[in-house]
């Protein structure tokens, strides 16, 4: 029969992969955590209009990369692409923003948007994100960036990836903004991408993160947001800059960040790397204060960032990064016989108890072939159990360093021995 491979564009995660991720995740949770953090975990499909209203039907996101689909019952639903419209559905629905504000959550999800899959690029892939719900003050964007940043640290990372801060104004300021875009597209109207045509009459902002060398290189010279702010969102992001300067947050101002999605207002950023090619984006965010009214809520300002698991672990990777390894098996139990299996078993039971990871030859080979297979897990000791040890309750424990043997009498004598 032919075989069933995987769908193009995800990958199997096997375990030495899966504890890097887990590493990953692990910190940032603990940084969330350590933040006031609470975690959310959502369903992996919505219904279709929710990421039409918050990612923007102008987005590449919704246009071009969702995996939507009628149920049995004939609802739209999409797979989502990102965690932040459902976070913000789940946040009105269960009536979170009732409660003292600011609400902070996170959530470590699988993604899954219709791209072309390249290195760093899947079609499903997985992001550690984090909204924050309530507080309009710069402080909370700067509190934020600095979780990143300390995450990044830990990661091995500060040196490999850069901060790159915007701010795409509020919509007073955009107005104006908007105008001086298409003035200036309007005059190259020639020389833009089809695409890009049509972004002019529908949101010429997404003309300045289009991929095409030509309109890249038109976009270089058009007008800049950060001239057009108004007083409130210059303040928020000069009070933003203020903050981060005084915590030593590395950043540098790109005016050309303007995100993919369209619900977001005020400072975006994304954390990018030069050392995964076209890929460079290791996470991104930002505020998005008109998105929970626009979903239906209370207005409600609120802001978030998501990160790339993948991407953080192939730049890690490329750094050599030492990740922690597994708790390395103590003892592997050798029985030999019907009786010496239930004795094997007891002892396996009362080393688990104890916290002391023990396995037990499972497959019944030779006493070589089980002392070779120990040698390959790495086991700090073996120990045969024969006739003689059930009958006796005594039993030697190998050590396969080389170091000394010790013979021990039960259970509670193998539990001192093997405790660290
Ligand atoms: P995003 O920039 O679309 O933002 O995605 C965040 C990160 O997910 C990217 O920087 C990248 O590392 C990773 N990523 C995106 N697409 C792929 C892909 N096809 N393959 C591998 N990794 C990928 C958001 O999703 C927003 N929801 C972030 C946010 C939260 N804004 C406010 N709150």
């Amino acid at each position: 029969m032919a075989q069933i491979t995987k769908v193009r564009g995800t990958a199997d995660s096997l375990p030495e992969q899966s504890r890097k991720f887990e590493y990953i995740e692990g910190v940032f949770r603990s940084l969330a955590a350590e933040y006031g953090f609470g975690e959310l975990r959502l369903p992996t499909f919505e219904k279709t209009p929710l990421y039409q209203r918050s990612a923007g039907e102008t987005s590449d996101v919704v246009s071009k990369e969702m995996y939507s689909f009628a149920d049995n019952g004939g609802e739209q639903l999409t797979l989502r692409p990102e965690g932040t419209a459902g976070a913000v559905r789940a946040v009105i629905e269960n009536g979170l923003l009732a409660d003292a504000l600011p609400r902070k959550l996170f959530y470590t999800i699988s993604c899954f948007r219709y791209n072309r899959p390249q290195a760093g690029r899947l079609r499903e892939f997985h992001q550690f994100g984090a909204e924050v719900f309530g507080a309009d003050s710069w402080l909370a964007d700067a509190e934020l960036l600095c979780l990143v940043t300390r995450a990044l640290e830990k990661l091995g990372l500060k040196n490999d990836v850069t901060l790159r801060l915007n701010s795409i104004g509020c919509t007073t300021c955009r107005g104006e903004y908007r105008k001086a875009l298409l003035e200036y597209f309007g005059g190259h109207k020639q020389e833009l991408c089809e695409t890009c045509l049509s972004r002019m009459e529908k949101n010429p902002l997404r003309i300045l993160d289009c991929k095409s060398e030509i309109c890249a290189a038109l976009a270089k010279d058009a007008p800049k947001i950060t001239d057009y702010l108004c007083d409130d969102c210059r303040a928020h992001l000069d009070g933003l800059l203020a903050v981060l300067d005084a915590q030593g947050v590395g950043y540098e101002i790109d005016p050309m960040i303007v995100r993919g999605l369209d619900y977001y207002n005020g400072p975006v950023f994304e954390f990018v790397t030069d050392k995964l090619g076209a890929q460079s984006a290791v996470g991104g965010g930002g505020r998005y204060d008109g998105l929970v009214a626009e979903l239906g809520g209370n207005p409600t300002p609120a802001l978030g960032f998501a990160m790339g698991i993948e991407r953080l672990c192939m730049l890690m990777d490329a750094n050599g990064f030492e990740f922690p390894a597994p708790r390395r098996c103590r003892l592997f139990i050798i029985p030999m016989g019907d009786a010496a299996k239930t004795v094997a078993a007891r002892l396996a039971g009362a080393a688990a108890q104890a916290d002391i990871p023990v396995q037990t030859e499972l497959v019944l080979r030779s006493v070589k072939a089980s002392m070779r297979y120990a040698n390959k897990l790495d086991a700090d000791y073996a120990a045969v159990i024969g006739d003689d040890e059930v009958a006796s309750g005594c039993f030697t424990i190998k050590d396969m360093k080389g170091g000394e043997n010790l013979t021990l009498n039960g259970a509670d004598e193998l539990i001192k021995a093997l405790k660290l």
